[in-house]
């Protein structure tokens, strides 16, 4: 086993840490508090590839490995996650859902674009009434002969507003249940298509969050990515990695809050001496850090597995519900450590705290996980 990362993954690492400590690190509690999105930074995220950082060069991407990816989006969910969830969509959902089943012209056309960073992707699965149970798609993609006629509505989309490509996953035949349904590559500006104003979130109040109206939008028959009936096993395939980007964010999120936790302890004092002489906070460290050791482990090996192209989704189900079940243990924990000083937005860690919780809902709640990992446990 060889623990130790290429010079090529520290320098991403590296890079991602300066980026987050130079460009979003300054105004992030102002953004989140006012649920600003940042397009001038995601405009210089992409200018430094990091939206299409997976992505195979010959389609203008960076084709770095998913480990990579894993430290890249730990350092950047250290400082924000608003905007790591960002180009955690971009990479792990639609740029590697296109180039792995779209064909090549959509590949040309759709992915080439969004792995230079010139546009944006989202990926509509959840419903208002389909979220966990991501079979029971009601958006409706009618099949008109040369085209789909799409009605319905998308709920919780990220990047729902600055996406130019969505990936719709909607029910063509009803009859066939999750294999009559069908994902499409859908143009924004396609006409028929509105948003819902931006959500007013607990946290990553700063990340385009909308829902999605589609009404009697045409989407051309060879928007269609793989056979008829793909669409659910589409997007599973595609969630299988895009937990592995959530596992990291919730890592960083939580990596994050330890670092701010540790500094603290080292510089506050308390009863006559620093808090960190004081064994109630040092245990605390000890086990936070423990945790977190263990997350970033289940993490990297997911991401390992799914660079040597082994069978990857238990891992990253595994990963995605440690990561964020512990970031929220942690966050909560570093909160603690700070006092009241954690209860005020000043110290970020209650900010750290609010984004946690998100990972242990979005791209398949903690119980969904562990409904994939004991379905593959007992099969
Ligand atoms: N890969 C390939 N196929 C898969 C699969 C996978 N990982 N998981 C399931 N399937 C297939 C099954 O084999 C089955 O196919 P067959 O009928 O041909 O055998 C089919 O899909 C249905 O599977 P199940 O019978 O297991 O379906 P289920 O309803 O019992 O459970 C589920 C499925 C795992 C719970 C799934 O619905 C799920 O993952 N739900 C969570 C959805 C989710 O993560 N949404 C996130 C939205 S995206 C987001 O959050 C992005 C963002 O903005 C940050």
């Amino acid at each position: 086993m060889n623990f130790e990362f290429t010079e090529e993954q520290l320098m991403i690492q590296q890079a991602a840490k300066d980026f987050a400590e130079r460009e979003l690190l300054h105004d992030v509690i102002e953004r989140d508090a006012k649920g600003i999105f940042a397009a001038d930074r995601v405009k210089k995220l992409a200018e430094l590839g990091f939206l299409g950082m997976m992505t195979d060069p010959k389609y203008g991407g960076g084709g770095m490995d998913t480990v990579s990816y894993v430290l890249a989006m730990e350092e950047l969910s250290k400082v924000d996650s608003s905007i790591s969830v960002l180009m955690s969509v971009c990479n792990s959902l639609v740029n590697w859902g296109l180039e792995t089943y779209g064909n090549e012209e959509q590949k040309l056309k759709y992915l080439v674009p969004l792995a230079a960073g010139e546009k944006i992707g989202a990926f509509l699965l959840s419903e208002p009434e389909a979220g966990s149970d991501a079979t029971k798609q009601r958006t409706t993609a009618v099949d008109k002969g040369d085209h789909y006629l799409v009605n319905g509505t998308k709920n919780w989309i990220t990047n729902a507003n600055c996406a130019s490509t969505y990936l719709v996953m909607a029910q063509t035949d009803p009859e066939k249940g999750h294999k009559g349904i069908n994902a499409l590559i859908v143009d924004k500006d396609t006409p028929g298509i509105s948003l819902g104003p931006h959500e007013d979130k607990m946290g990553m109040r700063a990340s385009d969050t909308h829902s999605v109206m589609f009404s009697d939008v045409k989407v051309p028959k060879e928007n269609r990515i793989g056979a008829d009936g793909f669409g659910f096993s589409f997007a599973m395939k595609t969630l299988d990695g895009g937990r592995i980007g959530i596992a990291a964010q919730a890592l960083g999120i939580a990596s994050g809050a330890f670092e701010r936790a540790l500094n603290y302890s080292k510089e506050r004092k308390a009863f006559g001496t620093l808090i960190s002489n004081h064994q109630a906070i040092a245990f605390k460290l000890a086990d936070m850090a423990v945790k977190i050791e263990n997350a970033r482990n289940l993490c990297l090996k997911a991401a390992w597995l799914k660079d040597q192209k082994q069978p990857y989704g238990y891992a990253s189900a595994m990963a995605k519900q440690y990561c964020a079940d512990i970031a929220m243990e942690v966050t909560t924990e570093a909160v603690q450590i700070h006092g009241g000083y954690g209860y005020v937005k000043e110290y970020h860690v209650e900010r750290l705290m609010r984004e946690a919780k998100l990972t242990q809902i979005y791209e398949g709640t903690s119980e969904i996980q562990k409904i994939v990992i004991s379905r593959a446990l007992l099969k």
